[in-house]
């Protein structure tokens, strides 16, 4: 079969990947993609947002699936357009991709099925969100309601810094995703994601995750859209697994088909552990970038039966079998990222890292100039992935893949998967 990956970030190189190795897929092909998931398939320049001129490429290519990676597009209602011209798509309608396109969306769904998460409010005007803050009193986290590209989130510790977010929302400081703002209780404990596959009706458990936010070592600094994971998680046991299955990720789709939206697609859960049990911190409606870069690694069974089973409703009858191994991913990033990272600098050294023992490099913003030179050219550059049989170990394959890899213009965290080796080595 002929398959369309939209997207061009690190994530959609792992999907091409694992995709590109699946013996039904005939013909890949990635929009617009970037120079990894041109070793994968063949990268098109088609312009997403024109759901019309997609659903054309794909009567034009025979495409017999879509695989949407970004939420943007989703949001935009690409699985509804293309579905609306006969074709297949992975991923949610636009009605349910409202689970990560707004969160007071995803908070009342939780109110009205039940589904443990952060106390919380909704306020469209300054006055009555300040109000809030004083009673209920800081720390308290303070969200902007729509899509802001990770910078929506707010932890504030004192009322001044709560203010000053209500302001800055308000005031337009994050554009239209700030005209609602969502105020939390803050939630204390170990941070997880979990993945699952779902069809409208029934929910696949893929794997867990962990990722480290901040741009520096000890997960200090700026948040971005994250520098590195791991997966599994180690603080996901077996039961928390199904506690969250059963109390989350199933009530969720029963509650999404009730309404008349229901959920297909994945359902990445963003998790707190907090002493009372696992609740929801946000919901995202696609997998996590890096965190389907150590997923793909660890996936033994084929992808593409069991995206084609999300989309037909027979998730009920599937099973994936996974890797019992860690896989760790180190992210290079451009100098200057989270900022403004400089673009056009000269990246070597990709061969040799891969040429290490159980190392994958997933590119993300790079591109090739006319030499066949790879450059960066945006944030999040490189995805440095190794698989190995304990934490630490995927971690110091993943860094001698990094050392590998010769670019002055990048930098990276030097102590991906921190908690979890600490964790290994205390047990
Ligand atoms: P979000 O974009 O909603 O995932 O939030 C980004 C990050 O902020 C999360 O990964 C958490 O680290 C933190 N966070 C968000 N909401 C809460 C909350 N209610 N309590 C504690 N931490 C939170
Ligand atoms: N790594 C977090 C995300 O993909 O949203």
């Amino acid at each position: 079969m002929n398959i369309l990956l939209i997207g061009s970030g690190g994530r959609e190189h792992a999907l091409a990947w694992a995709i590109s190795g699946s013996p039904l897929c005939d013909r890949l092909f990635i929009a617009p993609g970037n120079p990894g998931t041109a070793q994968c398939g063949e990268n098109v320049v088609l312009d997403i947002a024109d759901h019309k001129a997609v659903a054309d490429f794909c009567k034009l290519q025979r495409i017999d699936l879509v695989v949407v990676g970004p939420e943007g597009p989703l949001v935009a209602g690409i699985a509804d357009d293309l579905a609306a011209a006969g074709i297949k798509v992975f991923g949610p309608s636009k009605a349910a991709a409202q689970l990560e396109g707004s969160k007071a969306f995803t908070k009342e769904l939780c109110a009205e099925f039940a589904i443990p998460t952060a106390g919380f409010g909704r306020f469209r005007d300054a006055a009555a969100a300040k109000a809030y803050v004083a009673a209920q009193g800081a720390p308290i986290v303070i969200k902007a309601d729509g899509l802001a590209a990770g910078k929506g989130v707010v932890m504030a510790e004192t009322l001044e810094e709560a203010n000053e977010a209500i302001e800055m929302m308000f005031g337009g400081g994050l554009g239209a995703a700030g005209a609602e703002v969502v105020i939390e209780e803050w939630m204390i404990g170990e941070e997880a994601s979990f993945f699952a596959l779902c069809d409208g009706t029934h929910a696949l458990a893929l794997a867990s995750a962990q990722d480290h936010k901040r741009v520096g070592d000890g997960d200090t600094g700026p948040n971005t859209g994250g520098m590195g994971a791991y997966s599994p998680a180690p603080v996901m046991t077996k039961a928390l697994e199904e506690q969250v299955m059963a109390e989350i990720v199933r009530p969720t789709l029963a509650g999404m088909a009730k309404r008349g939206t229901p959920f297909k697609g994945v359902l990445f859960a963003g998790l707190m552990i907090t002493a009372q049990g696992p609740k929801l911190i946000e919901y995202n409606v696609r997998f996590g970038d890096p965190e389907c870069e150590v997923l793909m690694p660890r996936l033994k069974s084929d992808i593409v039966p069991a995206l084609l089973a999300s989309c037909d409703g027979v998730l009920d009858t599937f099973d994936l079998r996974w890797s019992d191994e860690t896989a760790l991913t180190v992210v290079l990033a451009a100098k200057g990222y989270p900022g403004k990272p400089e673009t056009g600098t000269v990246i070597k050294g990709i061969e040799q890292a891969e040429a290490q023992d159980d190392v994958l490099v997933f590119h993300a913003g790079t591109k090739q100039d006319a030499t066949g030179a790879i450059l960066s050219h945006g944030g999040r550059v490189l995805n440095v992935v190794a698989t190995a049989k304990s934490v630490s170990e995927a971690q110091a394959k993943a860094y001698r893949g990094v050392d590998a890899i010769d670019w002055p213009g990048g930098f990276c965290r030097r102590d991906i998967g921190w908690q979890a080796v600490k964790r290994e080595r205390e047990s």
